[in-house]
């Protein structure tokens, strides 16, 4: 799929589903709220605060709940996206692809929840979010990792069927870059979803937008070979099992 191509699927899936996002971003909410556990603990010093990806808000929201003081700016290339922040909020429509907007410099804080993955080449845009913090300023990045969703990979391997998930970063390949001195936390950790079936964990997928993929769309007789493969619990529910990594970089 060309690039240009992608890119609007993606933001076209995202923009679909920005009105009801907050209601079903548990594994979002769940780690924007760690995040901030983490922004609590750090001494940040005077600066810009700015939030990449910011979708509705979520991760920004949370943070501004315990720093009053600070206007977060939102940034992401879904209008329908920014449109759901609160009006007060400072935002910029961007394609973080093109690196950020030229206004940003001397960031204290640069945030970005659940969203690097869907960047096309993560390392360098990290990169390049690291050279606008200031001096002690902190970049912190949460996302899925390559280990996420082994059960769907497993039962595509065992019906042959193609896994149409995202290939997730190799949270090593993301940092590998940055001296040890400036890696200043990064910690995976698994959550896990239940559903009643693989029909409402995909449907999961979709009500968040994440739904985008490079391959075909699955025929109805593939997704019943998913269904009857996908390894099954005691209540005959499915797991999806995702590897989430944290990792907080600071600039000298
Ligand atoms: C899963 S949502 C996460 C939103 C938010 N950070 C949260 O924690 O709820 C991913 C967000 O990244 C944004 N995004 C994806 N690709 C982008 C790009 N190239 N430029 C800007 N934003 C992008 C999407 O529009 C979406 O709002």
């Amino acid at each position: 799929m060309k690039k240009n191509i992608w890119h609007e699927t993606v933001k076209k899936n995202f923009n679909n589903a920005s009105a009801n996002y907050l209601s079903y971003s548990n594994i979002q909410k769940h780690f924007a709220e760690k995040i901030v556990s983490f922004v609590k603990g750090l001494n940040i010093q005077k600066g810009e605060w700015i939030d990449l990806g910011s979708g509705t808000g979520l991760l920004a929201d949370e943070i501004e709940k315990i720093f009053s003081k600070e206007n977060i700016t939102r940034i992401d290339f879904s209008k329908k996206m920014l449109l759901q922040n609160k009006d007060s909020s400072k935002k910029i429509l961007w394609d973080l692809n093109n690196g950020l907007p030229p206004s940003i410099s001397k960031c204290s804080l640069i945030t970005s929840n659940f969203c690097i993955h869907w960047l096309d080449d993560p390392e360098k845009i990290i990169r390049g979010w690291f050279s606008k913090l200031r001096s002690g300023g902190y970049l912190i990045i949460s996302y899925p990792t390559i280990n996420s969703f082994p059960e769907w990979k497993q039962t595509c391997k065992e019906t042959n069927i193609e896994y149409s998930g995202l290939t997730f970063p190799v949270s090593r390949d993301i940092i590998q870059s940055f001296n040890s001195d400036e890696i200043f936390f990064s910690n995976k950790y698994l959550y896990v979803e239940n559903f009643p079936n693989v029909y409402k964990l995909f449907r999961s997928i979709v009500n968040v937008g994440a739904q985008s993929s490079k391959c075909e769309r699955k025929k109805v007789h593939e997704l019943k070979e998913i269904q009857k493969y996908w390894p099954k619990k005691a209540t005959n529910s499915v797991n999806l099992t995702w590897e989430i990594n944290i990792q907080i970089l600071k600039k000298s």
